[in-house]
């Protein structure tokens, strides 16, 4: 049967108001949930529909978030986390997200040996480059600029009067 234009556009009239309504009452139902902030729901679910569309290649791979402590097995307490990353692999790329180490060890060359596993890391799981953000008044900027990072952008005023600064190294 094919539909003349004069059933056809009612119908569609029809069918438009009632998507128009569904969407009403889902607008009018909506509901928020605050809650532990996931590093990587949101960035799946936008991959997932990002693949389906075609992505380059070399965008494979979301990979995963990963936490490392140092550990003082000398302490008695049972506070033994003396400093620790935070990181994720993605793509070729391994991103810091947190690098701190306390601070009654630094200056000791823990952080190189840190970094000396999270490159470790990185090269294991087949990264081929570090991605990171520091503050330009933190510690960071001298050590990343003496562990081989080169400075790749920066964004001003982030926050006022502060700056931010990407840095990047190949492994
Ligand atoms: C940045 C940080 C991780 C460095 O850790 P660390 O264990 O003290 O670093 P290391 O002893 O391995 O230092 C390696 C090199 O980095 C440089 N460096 C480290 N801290 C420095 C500082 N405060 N000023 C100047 N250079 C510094 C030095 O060249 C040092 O070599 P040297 O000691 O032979 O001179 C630590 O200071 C820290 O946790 N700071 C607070 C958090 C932070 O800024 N994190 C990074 C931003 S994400």
């Amino acid at each position: 049967m094919f539909l003349t234009s004069e059933v056809y556009v009612p119908i569609e009239a029809r069918l438009n108001s009632i998507w128009r309504n569904q969407l009403h009452s889902l607008r009018e139902n909506l509901k928020f949930e605050w809650g532990r902030y996931d590093a990587l729901w949101l960035p799946r679910n936008l991959f997932n529909e990002q693949k389906q569309r075609g992505l380059p290649s070399a965008m494979n791979d979301l990979g995963s978030a990963h936490g490392i402590f140092i550990i003082d097995p000398s302490q008695n307490s049972d506070e033994l986390r003396i400093g620790g990353a935070n990181l994720q692999l993605a793509y070729d790329y391994l991103i810091i997200y947190t690098f701190w180490i306390e601070v009654s060890h630094r200056r000791k060359s823990l952080g190189r040996k840190l970094l000396d596993e999270v490159e470790q890391f990185g090269r294991k799981n087949s990264k081929r480059r570090i991605l990171l953000s520091t503050f330009e008044f933190q510690d960071g900027l001298q050590f990343w600029k003496a562990c081989g990072f080169n400075e790749v952008g920066r964004v001003e005023d982030y926050p006022e009067g502060q700056r931010l600064i990407y840095l990047h190294k190949r492994l």
